[in-house]
């Protein structure tokens, strides 16, 4: 592998521009592949095995494209196909997810403390969290909750505002999340409801959201290995499966500035 290669990005559609977001500004020098399979989401209702299905197809595309590592922006993805994509791609590329970052995060900060997530039903259900915290550090008390709506809540524009408000409310007050010292946003979608979800709390509860630690990770794993650029990138390229005009528009909401998307198709 060599510097000079790009940096592959995937998620079930434009909600991992939060992590590309963070990749971007902890490393201006790398340039970037983003494909967000917008055919296919939401994957967080999935099984299992549709997941790992499209994860290979993407994984195919950014290998295609030389990408030196691909990172999984997505809780739904990370939790179904992490291991089946490390053994697919091998020695191609290195593989980075958005678990392992902030289940260090959690142990490093919140060991013997009461820790809430909310997720998709994909990543709830699977319980990976529970399962790599437990493996590492078993005083974490993790309490989980899938919160379905807020994906679809966050891509029609309904944040900051009342509705956003009472939903949120409604999810925060479950008894499956009392008493908890952070909350987890085990979704790349959450972090625009990261400032209302700690005025809920009152800035009480540590809020979490894991693309800093994703993009902090990328630079350690870059740095340590000799394979970060230096000088100019080429231009990122951001793909998707199904093209529209509204998913090319909400770009801005998770990228900072809209940005223009290529129809790539995944199968032919
Ligand atoms: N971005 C996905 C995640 O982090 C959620 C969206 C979806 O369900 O496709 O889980």
């Amino acid at each position: 592998m060599s510097p000079d290669q790009p940096i592959g990005i995937f998620d079930s559609g434009i909600g991992g521009l939060t992590v590309a977001h963070a990749i971007q500004q902890a490393l201006p020098h790398e340039s970037m592949i983003y494909f967000g399979d917008t055919a296919h989401l939401p994957y967080g209702d999935k099984s299992e095995a549709a997941i790992q299905a499209y994860s290979i197809k993407i994984a195919d595309v950014l290998l295609k494209m030389n990408c030196k590592v691909i990172v999984i922006a997505c809780n739904s993805a990370s939790s179904a196909a992490t291991d089946l994509l490390k053994e697919y791609v091998g020695k191609r590329a290195h593989i980075i997810n958005v678990i392992d970052p902030m289940v260090s995060l959690v142990v490093d900060q919140f060991s013997g403390k009461r820790v809430g997530l909310i997720g998709t039903k994909r990543t709830v259900q699977s319980n990976v969290y529970a399962q790599k915290l437990a493996a590492i550090d078993t005083s974490i008390h993790l309490q989980q909750l899938a919160t379905p709506l807020l994906v679809h809540m966050i891509e029609e524009g309904f944040f900051d505002n009342r509705i956003s408000h009472d939903i949120i409310a409604q999810y925060l007050g479950d008894p499956a999340l009392q008493n908890i010292d952070a909350l987890i946003l085990a979704c790349t979608h959450y972090p625009l409801i990261k400032k209302e979800i700690g005025a809920y709390y009152q800035q009480q509860v540590a809020v979490l959201d894991s693309s800093e630690e994703v993009a902090s990770s990328l630079k350690k794993y870059l740095t340590d290995t000799g394979l970060l650029h230096q000088g100019l990138p080429a231009p990122h390229k951001f793909l998707v499966s199904d093209y529209t005009e509204s998913f090319e528009a909400s770009t801005k909401l998770f990228f900072g500035e809209v940005v223009h998307l290529e129809k790539h198709r995944l199968w032919e």
